[in-house]
């Protein structure tokens, strides 16, 4: 019906998953079972993602708060993406994927850091598709790191007070060498940002759908690139001077 602009596609889209829960409980299922349908959308949206065009896909898996959830809920969660990504490592390296962590190591078990670890040094030669895998992944805790190292580096005399800019700021960050998200997609209906790059995401546009992340297809990843499109990005400028 209506195709995408091949010349207005994201550089960097970032996206909550959220939904798993809610999806679960309608169909009746458990809600690791809805983590394990959930997971299965990631292999799509990275192929959508490489198909059109995208270079860098920020996925939000777990957060600093979601260590609060119930234990066995968390295990659920840690073991069908460790799962996930050694079932799916000949299908990401014939694609040329590369894979990044955004987050804090500190806190993570051994072992998923390990098979996360082994699957990163696989793929570090790949010249493809971006996935920075916001894991362990809590704004404001990026920030304090920030802050810390930047006076730890002022303290030692590697950096001057005088030279912190919004681009040294965002060196420190997890993110350092990557471009800000152009978009921001959240599932589930949630209307909020829960802790997200609030740094990089200061000019994203916003897309939210109530569709659940087990249903988010291609189809429904496109229909957010259509509505992106069809934002004008202005940046504090008026229309003219674009
Ligand atoms: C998102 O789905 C997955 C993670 C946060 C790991 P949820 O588990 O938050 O699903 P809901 O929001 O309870 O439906
Ligand atoms: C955000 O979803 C984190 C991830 C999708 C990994 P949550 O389900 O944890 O967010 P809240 O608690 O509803 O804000
Ligand atoms: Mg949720």
């Amino acid at each position: 019906m209506f195709d995408l602009d091949p010349k207005r596609i994201p550089k960097h889209v970032a996206i909550i998953m959220d939904g798993n829960g809610r999806w679960a409980k309608k169909h009746g299922l458990t809600r690791p079972q809805g983590h394990i349908e959930g997971v299965k959308r990631v292999g799509d949206v990275m192929d959508f993602s490489r198909e059109t065009g995208i270079k860098v896909l920020t996925l939000f898996a777990f957060s600093t708060e979601n260590w609060k959830r119930p234990q066995a809920e968390v295990e659920a969660i840690m073991k069908t993406m460790c799962m996930a990504i050694n079932a799916q490592m000949p299908k990401l390296q014939k694609d040329n994927v590369r894979i990044r962590l955004c987050g804090q190591r500190d806190g993570v078990p051994e072992k998923v850091l390990n098979d996360l670890d082994a699957i990163m040094r696989k793929m570090e030669k790949n010249t493809g598709l971006i996935v920075n895998l916001a894991f362990n992944y809590g704004s404001r805790i990026e920030i304090v790191d920030a802050i810390k190292h930047i006076a730890r580096d002022v303290v030692v005399g590697k950096l001057s007070q005088k030279n912190i800019t919004e681009e040294i700021v965002g060196k420190y960050l997890y993110t350092k060498d990557l471009p800000d998200p152009d978009l921001l997609i959240r599932t589930s209906g949630e209307l909020r940002i829960s802790n997200f790059l609030l740094w990089q995401l200061s000019y994203a546009e916003l897309y939210f759908t109530d569709v659940f992340w087990p249903d988010f297809t291609k189809a429904e990843f496109k229909k957010a690139i259509l509505d992106y499109q069809k934002r004008e990005r202005r940046f504090g400028k008026v229309s003219l001077q674009k």
